[in-house]
């Protein structure tokens, strides 16, 4: 089976593109949408301090998603070498694409995420920095 995970930093354009491959015909999913109808209170508990929570979530959710039949799919910005559902992914038969983009650039569309909340720009731009080489290394593509 041949199919492509979305990975990358909030606000790089990971749900607009599965949105394009969806309307485009693709069986798509998007796990950010998969969490919130699961759990409506998740992405609070990342800015409530309880980030495991929220990636235990993530981690089951990613989970299915792995075993369900979907063409293409749309990572949270948490999802990279180090996330723990990776081991998971890495023996699945997704290719993840890393939508790669500068800090500046993505400036304007992360403000309101949870975890920009929490961190704060100067703390946000330290995860950023922190995540790039995770993504790389998660990546079999890199646009
Ligand atoms: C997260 C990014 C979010 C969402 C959650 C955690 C992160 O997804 O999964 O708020 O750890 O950076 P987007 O990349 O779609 O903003």
């Amino acid at each position: 089976m041949r199919r492509l995970g979305l990975i990358g930093f909030s606000g790089s354009g990971k749900s607009s593109l599965a949105a394009i491959a969806s309307k485009s015909g693709f069986k798509t999913v998007d796990t950010d949408s998969l969490i919130e109808k699961q759990n409506p209170e998740a992405f609070r508990l990342l800015e409530d301090g309880t980030e495991d929570d929220f990636r235990t979530l993530e981690t089951s959710v990613i989970s299915k998603v792995l075993k369900s039949d979907f063409d293409f799919a749309a990572f949270g910005g948490g999802v990279h070498f180090a996330h723990p559902v990776w081991k998971e992914i890495y023996e699945s038969s997704l290719k993840l694409v890393y939508l790669r983009s500068s800090f500046e650039n993505l400036a304007g569309r992360f403000e309101e995420r949870p975890l920009c909340r929490k961190l704060g720009l100067e703390g946000y731009e330290k995860l950023f920095k922190s995540r790039c080489p995770l993504y790389e290394k998660a990546a079999a593509f890199v646009v």
